[in-house]
């Protein structure tokens, strides 16, 4: 008898109730797509490249000799055996690829193709159409090194520390 009571409160789940509920979500859906659309469609559709300064590290942390690739920034720090320091592109001159040092051979060596470069970035064998750019390199007051990857120097400009 407590049952009968009970169901006579609640709602029927009619096949009308469930075509409402299923109108209304559908509708829902297609309300929020088009204003995600929409916002999509306004904002504006800018490429965020990373910034081309960064900091590449303290002098301490590059023993004179070493050739230390920054994979992040696709940049290698050179500090020489007379302890001046310049910065190398990583980067292929031919496609692109990121090149990597090889000691013991004391090149830069691309794995894509076969281009190789001395550590200065000097092109030695191709198809790479030219040599590796050098960045821009600054030492601050705390010792620490900056690269800025916009500005491309000649291969006589180095950091003297
Ligand atoms: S991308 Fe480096 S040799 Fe082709």
């Amino acid at each position: 008898m407590a049952d009968d009571k009970l169901n006579d409160d609640a709602q029927p789940f009619t096949r009308r109730y469930f075509l409402e509920a299923l109108g209304g979500g559908a509708i829902g859906i297609a309300a929020t797509g088009g204003v995600i659309l929409t916002a999509r469609f306004l904002s504006p559709n800018v490429l965020r490249e990373p910034p081309s300064k960064f900091r590449a590290g303290n002098v301490e942390d590059f023993p004179t000799g070493s050739v230390t690739l920054n994979k992040e920034q696709k940049v290698f720090l050179v500090r020489a055996n007379e302890g001046y320091f310049y910065a190398v592109s990583a980067v292929c001159t031919h496609l692109g690829c990121i090149a990597n040092w090889k000691s013991e051979e004391g090149v830069i060596a691309c794995p894509c193709h076969g281009s190789k470069f001395n550590k200065e970035g000097k092109l030695l064998e191709g198809p790479a159409p030219r040599s590796l750019p050098r960045f821009s390199i600054t030492l601050d007051d705390r010792s620490q090194l900056h690269v800025d990857k916009g500005v491309v120097v000649g291969e006589e400009v180095i950091l003297k520390v």
